[in-house]
């Protein structure tokens, strides 16, 4: 069973398993903010789950490329969509505190 590490914690799922369905079951926060109240609830479409993620995670799908080259996000930040994100292997998970998932730069 694949590994989870996300927020210090660490938990199992399915191969295979959705990421967003995962972390929210098992009570890990995923949104930033108000972006908990209004998410997408998972179509892919508000970029609000991105994270980054270190492991074998399946392949970037249409709607990942289509969300993640539109800001705040850029495919140059290699994030991903937490809902579109299929676990296949052990993987770390780094939430960053946009409120789309995007790393803050200081200035
Ligand atoms: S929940 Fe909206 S893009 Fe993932």
């Amino acid at each position: 069973m694949p590994t989870i590490t996300v927020r210090n914690q660490t938990i199992t799922c399915e191969s295979g398993a959705n990421l967003r369905k995962i972390l929210l079951a098992n009570n890990i926060e995923l949104y930033n903010g108000n972006a908990k109240f209004i998410n997408c609830m998972g179509i892919g479409s508000c970029g609000t789950c991105a994270v980054e993620i270190i492991g074998e995670v399946s392949e970037l799908n249409w709607k990942e490329n289509a969300r993640l080259s539109f800001p705040p996000h850029s495919k140059a930040n290699n994030l991903r969509l937490a809902c579109q994100v299929k676990v296949f292997g052990d993987i770390t998970v780094k939430k960053y505190d946009g409120f789309w998932g995007q790393l803050i730069r200081d200035n």
